[in-house]
């Protein structure tokens, strides 16, 4: 069967380089997904699939019925929207749409999943259970997942799989990871109130960017003396505004960031190891705050059954070289955790990297994938799909 899988993708090479690039020269911004939305259901509909629109917003789920003998329902997520980055790449067909690029690989994603689609349709053997496709929009802003979920995307569901690319790893190999991929995004809005005065006289006045400045530190450095340095913890705040005159003091400052975890603890410990020390400085010094702690998404969890899986239908399609058990995780975010509240699942790494040219990083406006990775990711799926059947 694996050999059958191989060919079929082998043959619909060309044709997926077709609509992968048809997607880049066409990307769209989150929850605005409208053009690729139809574009993805047309193609799942001339493959006689169940097609469904409009799930969770601008999202599409297609269904390959199996035989009805086994219950269980295996998802693949694949996610479609662009991002506000003016792309510089020149290639030729570089983005249409000036200012959106899809610089984070989720066209290859979209046509992975297209094309996962249409190797388990032309298989010619009914699955015994049903695979569902979902087509989501919005990860970039992390609530697409969550929209998806809303319109009962994971109903049913008794696993899901997931694949997103990696430039760092050389096209033609994947990497699996066990345990912890991504980490739990929560927002920080932080606003300190003080009392405005004369900039010549602070002592009759509550600096509130003093205060913020020491805020700022003294959390950088509480980090590294107060949490456990064995589990990962990063605090950016990537917003600060305040101030009305240089010569007046400021009576408010908002800060706006970001906080990355990767256990459970640390993630319920934040909100309230944030709210002391902002405490205790403002209490110091005459100030008042204003602390809103917003949990976003949580860390991604791959399954361990399902990350094995995929390793091993990895193993067996493109051999020990080209398979890497990732050692670290990232601290980066991802809304395929909400699947997993779910379901279990496992998300994989699909090498897009080119062996020779620049490799540069996802969200850079010169980000530039090695198509020969859209089969990879292709049979990867597939045949992770045929297998899961006979898995557990
Ligand atoms: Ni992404």
């Amino acid at each position: 069967m694996l050999a059958q899988i191989k060919d079929l993708a082998a043959n619909l090479a060309p044709r997926l380089i077709e609509i992968r690039r048809h997607i880049h020269a066409h990307p769209e911004l989150s929850g605005q997904e409208y053009q690729t939305a139809a574009y993805v259901a047309g193609v799942l509909s001339s493959l006689g699939l169940h097609v469904r629109e409009d799930v969770g917003k601008t999202g599409v789920v297609a269904e390959l019925d199996g035989e009805g003998k086994d219950g269980r329902l295996l998802a693949i997520r694949t996610d479609m929207d662009a991002l506000p980055i003016v792309e510089r790449t020149h290639l030729a067909y570089a983005s249409h749409q000036t200012g959106v690029m899809h610089a984070c690989g989720h066209d290859v994603h979209t046509t992975v999943g297209l094309g996962t689609a249409m190797v388990l349709s032309q298989l010619g053997i009914k699955l015994p259970g049903t695979v569902r496709l979902l087509f989501q929009p919005a990860e970039e802003i992390g609530q697409g997942a969550s929209w998806m979920v809303q319109d009962k995307a994971m109903e049913n569901v008794s696993a899901i799989l997931g694949v997103h690319v990696f430039p760092s790893i050389q096209a033609g190999s994947i990497g699996v990871r066990y345990g912890a991929l991504t980490a739990a995004a929560d927002d920080v809005e932080l606003t300190i109130i003080g009392e405005s005065g004369h900039a010549a006289r602070p002592h009759e006045a509550v600096d509130a960017i003093w205060i913020a400045a020491q805020v700022i530190t003294t959390l950088q450095q509480a980090i590294s003396r107060t949490t456990n340095s064995l589990r990962p913890l990063v605090l950016t705040f990537g917003q600060i505004s305040g101030g009305r005159a240089p010569n007046a003091i400021a009576d408010q400052v908002r800060l706006v960031g970001t906080a990355r975890s990767l256990d459970p603890e640390t993630s319920a410990n934040l909100p309230a190891w944030i709210e002391k020390i902002v405490k205790g400085i403002c209490d110091s010094y005459g100030a008042r705050y204003e602390l809103n702690y917003r949990r976003k998404l949580p860390s991604v969890q791959n399954d361990p059954g399902l990350t094995q899986l995929v390793e091993t239908c990895a193993r067996e399609a493109w051999g020990n070289s080209r398979v890497q058990v990732l050692p670290e995780p990232s601290l980066g975010a991802e809304d395929f955790s909400m699947y997993l509240e779910h379901a279990p699942g496992t998300m994989f790494r699909l090498g897009v990297g080119q062996s020779e040219k620049p490799n540069y990083p996802l969200h850079h406006p010169q980000f530039v994938v090695d198509e020969s990775a859209i089969v990879i990711g292709v049979v990867t799926l597939a045949y992770a799909a045929y297998k899961y059947w006979s898995s557990f």
